[in-house]
């Protein structure tokens, strides 16, 4: 732990990157308490037009990430995948080299553990510098009502004064309590791994009581008696409702989805472990963005199921739907 990151002289300043569909809700409610506290908030996205969004409700939009590390003394980063992460990261940590002021820098994205590390260990190198990582749990709709879950790892008291911040976007917030950031990155992996694997199960169990003419209806209200679970209850109702496919309803896309699911599998791999419920749901969802797919919501992997069993796929008449490879795919199996 370095002193000068407790003993701020100056104000926290805020710095926010990324306002896709996470970023953007969280750093609107954190910017909501900032302004109750007479503080600000410096938002940088790569496409301006999401940033000029938030500047109606007074917050500073940068005109660069050099702009923003100058003005910041915290800087929270919501990015779409690792390649994203490591290519503003890179940035971020030669204009960390160069400031006098002290930065805590809270990462937020689902991301390989060995890049957590990675990045903590070159702004660590840079001697006045933090780094957390703190992935995430919550689609989208959570993040807007300030609901999400947060995972903290890194400097236990670092952590301990951005608390305050975290739980202005949260309902909850469990930490790992260890300085490993990579543990916070792995147990958003396995976390993760539980939504896609209740995912599949439903898929699979809704397409045969189709199938079998049970009624999809009759199982939505056993699973709301029997197994009422938010993520369950969510889940199911958008894969019988269709609206998995609405463009309206992308809560976490089926291409965000392959690279976590990607990333989980790996974790197993690299761990001497085996994720089989993983594997299937990815080629499930391989098989969706194969066929142009990519921006639905992954909850749209049922119609890798429904095409298997002959069904016409769920959703709105006019959306893309699998075809023939994804039966392909599926019967391999
Ligand atoms: N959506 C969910 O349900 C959910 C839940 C929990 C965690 N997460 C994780 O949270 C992170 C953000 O997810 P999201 O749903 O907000 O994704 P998103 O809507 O796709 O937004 C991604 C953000 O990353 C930026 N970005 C992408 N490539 C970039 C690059 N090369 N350089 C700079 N900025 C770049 C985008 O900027 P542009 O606007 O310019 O494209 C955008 O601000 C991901 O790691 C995701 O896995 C998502």
């Amino acid at each position: 732990m370095k002193r000068g990151i407790l003993n701020l002289k100056q104000q926290d300043r805020i710095g926010w990157i990324g306002l896709g569909e996470m970023g953007f809700s969280m750093a609107s409610n954190l910017r909501r308490y900032l302004a109750s506290m007479h503080l600000s908030i410096t938002v940088w996205n790569r496409t301006p037009e999401k940033s000029a969004k938030m500047r109606q409700h007074g917050v500073r939009v940068a005109d660069s990430l050099e702009d923003l590390v100058a003005q910041s003394n915290i800087i929270f980063t919501s990015l779409a995948n690792d390649a994203a992460v490591e290519e503003v990261y890179s940035r971020l940590i030669d204009l960390a080299a160069q400031v006098d002021h002290s930065i805590i820098f809270v990462e937020t994205s689902t991301i390989y553990p060995t890049l957590a590390t990675e990045l903590s260990k070159q702004i660590s190198a840079l001697q006045k510098h933090a780094y957390l990582q703190c992935p995430v749990f919550g689609r989208p709709s959570a993040a807007k009502a300030a609901k999400l879950i947060w995972v903290t790892s890194g400097d236990e008291k670092v952590i301990q004064k951005m608390c305050l911040y975290f739980t202005t976007m949260s309902k909850s917030i469990i930490h790992l309590r260890t300085a490993d950031v990579a543990k916070a990155s792995k147990f958003k992996l396995i976390g993760n791994f539980f939504v896609v694997g209740s995912m599949e199960v439903l898929a699979e169990g809704l397409t045969l009581s189709e199938k079998t003419e049970v009624g999809q209806e009759n199982m939505l209200n056993f699973i709301e008696t029997f197994f009422p679970a938010p993520s369950w209850l969510e889940y199911s109702r958008k894969m019988v409702e269709g609206s998995a496919v609405s463009s309206k309803d992308v809560g976490f896309s089926v291409e965000l989805g392959l690279k976590d699911v990607g990333h989980m599998r790996q974790l197993a791999w690299d761990s001497d472990a085996s994720l089989p419920t993983a594997d299937l749901a990815h080629r499930h969802l391989k098989a969706l963005k194969d066929q142009g797919c990519g921006g639905q919501d992954w909850s749209s992997l049922i119609n890798s199921l429904r095409s298997a069993s002959k069904l016409p796929p769920v959703g709105e008449a006019n959306a893309a739907h699998p075809t023939g490879d994804a039966e392909t795919t599926a019967r391999e199996e």
